[in-house]
């Protein structure tokens, strides 16, 4: 195949990219994004500040642009992100323990009603834990006044707003096995023994060359793998550029597709030119959108 989405569906899989409604109107992105991928991810469209800014006010205009162009060229939509510390309006943490709940339950159900049968996966949590070698769960308003059960009551909610959707947990610095990454293990095993609605991990995969693609990273994601959840490599981007760039991609694509159940890939952006990252060189096409060596080594190693 000669793009990445169709050489992707060779193998079973989705290739998609992060998109931003913003640049859906120039041409070279929408004709790359077109031509090349066959999932969507909304880069910030999706997110609490963007969905509820206000407390009780719904507003899904740029979400629902980035989701009709998709769906109008039959790409799947992964939806981002519904109960995160970031990128959340600040009523949200003014809130007591009672209100700070029923506000919790009440996004996820509107959000995910509202794209209802639009969305394969959803990232219901995301980024619920600390760094380093604790394993302990990050401070949010959340955690901080609903305590661990959060995780679990935001999944057993989402499960009841979408009952189609797949349901992910999704975080950064688990790519290896690590304190982080067996905190997240603990929490899926967990949940799978005791029918916690959970089926998918997602691996955000934001690599640069201190933290390339661990060596791990095939067996990590093959040991959440077989506590019967799929796996998806989310968020991809890997900081730098050249053969050192393209080998961390080709690792990434390799590792996946030796994973049955690793579903797909998600590089986070379309071109170099909107990359969020400080280095503006982790993608797959540069910022005239000319395929890179990152490009050629995903293809062939799909
Ligand atoms: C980033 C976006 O790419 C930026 O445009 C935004 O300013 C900040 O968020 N982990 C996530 C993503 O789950 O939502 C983040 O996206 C990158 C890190």
């Amino acid at each position: 195949a000669s793009t990445l989405g169709a050489a992707a569906t060779e193998k079973g899989r989705y290739f998609g990219a992060a998109v931003a409604a913003n640049h859906l109107g120039e041409s070279a992105y929408a004709s790359t994004l077109n031509s090349e991928f066959n999932s969507v991810t909304p880069e910030n469209e999706m997110k609490w500040d963007a969905t509820e800014r206000t407390r009780g006010t719904f507003t899904f205009g740029s979400a629902d642009q980035v989701v009709n162009h998709a769906q109008s060229r039959g790409m799947k939509v992964r939806g981002h992100t519904l109960v995160w510390h970031s990128q959340l309006p600040s009523w949200v943490a003014g809130l007591g323990t009672a209100d700070l709940r029923s506000a919790m339950n009440n996004h996820i159900t509107q959000v995910m009603q509202h794209y209802k049968g639009k969305i394969h996966s959803w990232d219901v949590v995301n980024e619920a834990f600390q760094d380093g070698s604790s394993g302990a769960r990050r401070s949010s308003p959340f955690q901080d006044k609903l305590g661990n059960g959060f995780i679990e009551e935001a999944f057993r909610t989402a499960r009841a707003a979408d009952p189609a959707a797949k349901l992910c947990y999704n975080d950064y610095n688990t790519d290896g096995v690590n304190a982080k990454s067996n905190a997240v293990y603990n929490l899926v095993r967990d949940f799978k023994s005791r029918g916690v609605p959970i089926d998918c991990v997602g691996f955000q995969s934001h690599f640069n060359s201190a933290s390339p693609v661990p060596s791990d990273y095939q067996a990590n994601l093959q040991r959440f793998a077989d506590l019967g959840v799929d796996v998806q490599i989310t968020e991809l981007d890997v900081e730098g550029s050249g053969t050192a760039q393209a080998n961390n991609y080709s690792n990434v694509v390799r590792a996946c597709l030796a994973v049955s159940r690793c579903t797909g890939i998600t590089v986070w952006g379309v071109t170099d030119k909107y990359s969020w990252r400080a280095s503006g060189t982790p993608l797959l096409f540069d910022g005239n959108y000319a395929k890179k060596p990152a490009y050629g080594a995903v293809l062939t190693a799909l």
